[in-house]
């Protein structure tokens, strides 16, 4: 993303889709997407229960969360303003409603409340009004006992952040990191707070590079991931917000 561009146009270059897709191949990315998925059961478990709920998947992209999602919910829907990216969301989901749009920019959910929203590698990206913009946008779409789910895919205290961070500033390249502070604040600044905190990725590793084998990695992080305080030098952080009226 070059300095003026906004991260909105960072997915509709033809071939996009299909290579975001094939990165969720390398070894530890995959690996994150699995731990990933078990936070998701436990979110689901604790918040959603038995109870039929609506689900919007915000920046769906190619549909990696709303597909392994839309089972779980009574009614599923995905945004994204990418043409290039739903219409891999298209060959994946088999029952969520998908609509191109940019819903900082216009409204095509109307009145509709939603009960999770979950968006997924996109905060970190986005540019900072971006961000705020977004952020305001699902809290007033949550319904009054709703839940928004997201995640921060580079914890800028985790082992990899700073390693990255360093490398980059040697071959003057921008590292995207975000911390924990900075999304209790944007959350609240939303009239959002956080009620919870997962984590996983406490094992260094990027992309190809892990640096034990996927069964000890998946036990060493399973104990891990009990240990609270560790979500502050985790690379992915999974948040939990609702609504500050809701209480
Ligand atoms: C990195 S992808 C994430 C896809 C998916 N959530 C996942 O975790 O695999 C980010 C997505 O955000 C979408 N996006 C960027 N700005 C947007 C906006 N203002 N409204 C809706 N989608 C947007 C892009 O088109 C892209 O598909």
């Amino acid at each position: 993303m070059t300095s003026d561009a906004s991260y909105r146009e960072s997915h509709t270059k033809p071939g996009k889709a299909v290579a975001y897709d094939s990165h969720f191949e390398y070894r530890h990315r995959a690996f994150l997407w699995s731990r990933e998925q078990l936070i998701l059961k436990s979110i689901r478990e604790t918040y959603l229960g038995d109870h039929d709920y609506d689900y919007l998947d915000f920046a769906c992209g190619t549909g990696r969360i709303l597909s392994h999602m839309e089972g779980y919910a009574k009614n599923s829907t995905g945004v994204d303003v990418s043409p290039e990216m739903l219409s891999e969301t298209r060959k994946k989901v088999k029952k969520s409603e998908l609509i191109e749009a940019d819903l900082t920019r216009s409204q095509p959910l109307g009145d509709r409340r939603f009960d999770l929203i979950t968006a997924f590698r996109f905060f970190l990206n986005a540019e900072a009004s971006l961000r705020e913009s977004v952020m305001g946008t699902l809290g007033q779409l949550l319904s009054d006992d709703g839940y928004l789910v997201f995640n921060n895919h580079m914890n800028r205290y985790s082992a990899i952040a700073i390693a990255l961070k360093l490398y980059g500033s040697i071959r003057g390249k921008e590292v995207r990191t975000w911390t924990l502070r900075e999304i209790h604040a944007l959350a609240g600044r939303s009239g959002l707070e956080v009620v919870a905190v997962y984590h996983t990725g406490v094992i260094p590793g990027f992309e190809w590079i892990m640096l034990l084998p996927r069964p000890i990695s998946a036990a060493v992080e399973s104990v891990f991931s009990r240990i609270g305080i560790l979500r502050h030098v985790a690379q992915v952080q999974v948040v939990v917000c609702r609504r500050v009226t809701s209480r």
